[in-house]
């Protein structure tokens, strides 16, 4: 029985990985540690509200004495690091902020759990599991091999040279001080709980009020998409099977450019709104609410500066060593988030609007 410590819970993937591992894991105590920056939300623990074994703390990870005295009190042995800033965008327009809490407060988790399971001896068996990007990796050409774990670093963003240095120093505590860590590398991740501000969450959010769909530069940017699920199960073979020290790539097995990805989202929109007809009363902004395609909404925009071609995620050694494989195909993937957001417009309004974050702010001073 594994004693949790998520930071980053309240986020996209964190809280999605919250809900598979109380699904999987009942009875076993989990405490979710996490900032509720503009990108958090309690929204998104909705589905796991009241659970006994749920204990939420609002704070930093950049507060080492608050991440010291949970591992004691709680008596957890392990840690599941997804707590970061997560954006490419953001990182472009403003830095600081990404090595603040990637790289300073990775650091800054890393000696909270030295001092207390290595030097205090809390807990002898202990797991740090570290979940960053393929992004650390650099760009691909178009005949390029896949990501493997032995691919050089070559961060190109501000935030993955963030996650890359967060990367070496989980690296740097394993080797030096025989810390037991893990680090996953994982493609793009989409589902539910994906705050509107990546790609396909802004795509479907736009769509549904009629509003533009920007395709940076060209559209034939490639990345490899990963369904949420997937990626929680791959974390949860990793806490169970992998071997400290070592690195595993998580994928989808899904490559797309983007321009083909966000018309396959279309298609999904357009077929939507002919089999429910209640739709177009919902969305009377939506093209196809209006008789028209979904399509006639992409506009091409100015590149993002730096634009990283191509990701592929090689990913043979999680499924040879921890018998890891992704399940959901990019089309069944899409066509579930597009449904999801349909179904839980209540929350995508929340967390857009701020309501969510302004009622945080009063319960959480
Ligand atoms: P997210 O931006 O949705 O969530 C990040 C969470 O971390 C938020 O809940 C936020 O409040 C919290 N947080 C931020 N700063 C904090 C701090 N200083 N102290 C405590 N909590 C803080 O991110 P995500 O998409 O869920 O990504 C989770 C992890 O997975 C990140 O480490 C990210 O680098 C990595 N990753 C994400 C993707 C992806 O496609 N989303 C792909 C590869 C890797
Ligand atoms: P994003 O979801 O920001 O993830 P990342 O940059 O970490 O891969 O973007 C995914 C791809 O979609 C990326 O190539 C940038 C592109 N993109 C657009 O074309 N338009 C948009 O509005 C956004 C947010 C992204």
């Amino acid at each position: 029985m594994a004693r949790l410590l998520v930071t980053g819970g309240a986020g996209f993937i964190g809280a999605n990985f919250v809900h598979h591992w109380l699904r999987t894991h009942a009875g076993e105590p989990v405490v979710v540690l996490d900032a509720l920056t503009y990108a958090g939300n309690l929204a998104n623990l909705e589905p796991v509200k009241g659970r006994a074994e749920l204990r939420f703390v609002r704070g930093d990870i950049r507060d080492t004495a608050l991440v010291e005295r949970l591992l004691r009190e709680e008596r957890l042995d392990t840690i599941v690091h997804f707590a970061a800033e997560s954006h490419v965008d953001r990182s472009i327009h403003g830095p600081d902020a990404f090595i603040e809490t990637n790289v300073q407060g990775t650091h800054s988790m890393l000696k909270a759990a030295r001092t207390v399971w290595l030097e205090e001896r809390v807990a002898p068996a202990h797991r740090f599991h570290h979940v960053s990007t393929d992004e650390v990796y650099g760009s691909l050409g178009p005949q390029d091999p896949a990501f493997s774990e032995h691919t050089p670093y070559a961060p190109n963003s501000p935030y993955s040279a963030s996650k890359a240095a967060s990367d070496h120093l989980v690296r740097a505590y394993h080797h030096t001080y025989g810390l037991a860590s893990t680090i996953s590398n994982c493609s793009n991740n989409y589902g539910p709980f994906h705050f509107p501000e990546k790609l396909i969450p802004l795509m479907i959010v736009n769509l549904l009020h009629g509003r533009d769909l920007p395709i940076y530069g060209d559209g034939r940017n490639v990345r490899d998409w990963l369904h949420v699920s997937d990626h929680c199960r791959g974390i949860e073979r990793i806490l169970e099977k992998g071997r400290p020290g070592e690195v595993y790539n998580i994928g989808g097995g899904a490559q797309s450019e983007n321009l083909t990805l966000v018309e396959t989202l279309c298609t999904v929109a357009d077929a939507a709104f002919r089999e429910h007809g209640d739709l177009a009363k919902r969305f009377p902004d939506a093209p196809p609410g209006r008789g028209k395609e979904s399509a006639s909404l992409i506009r091409f925009v100015k590149d993002r500066p730096g634009h990283d071609r191509r990701y592929a995620i090689d990913c043979r050694k999680a499924e040879r060593e921890l018998g890891y494989r992704a399940e959901v195909t990019l089309e069944r993937g899409l066509r579930e988030t597009f449904a999801w957001y349909l179904e839980n417009e209540w929350w995508w309004r929340a967390v857009m609007d701020g309501s969510y974050q302004r009622w945080i702010e009063t319960h959480y001073r």
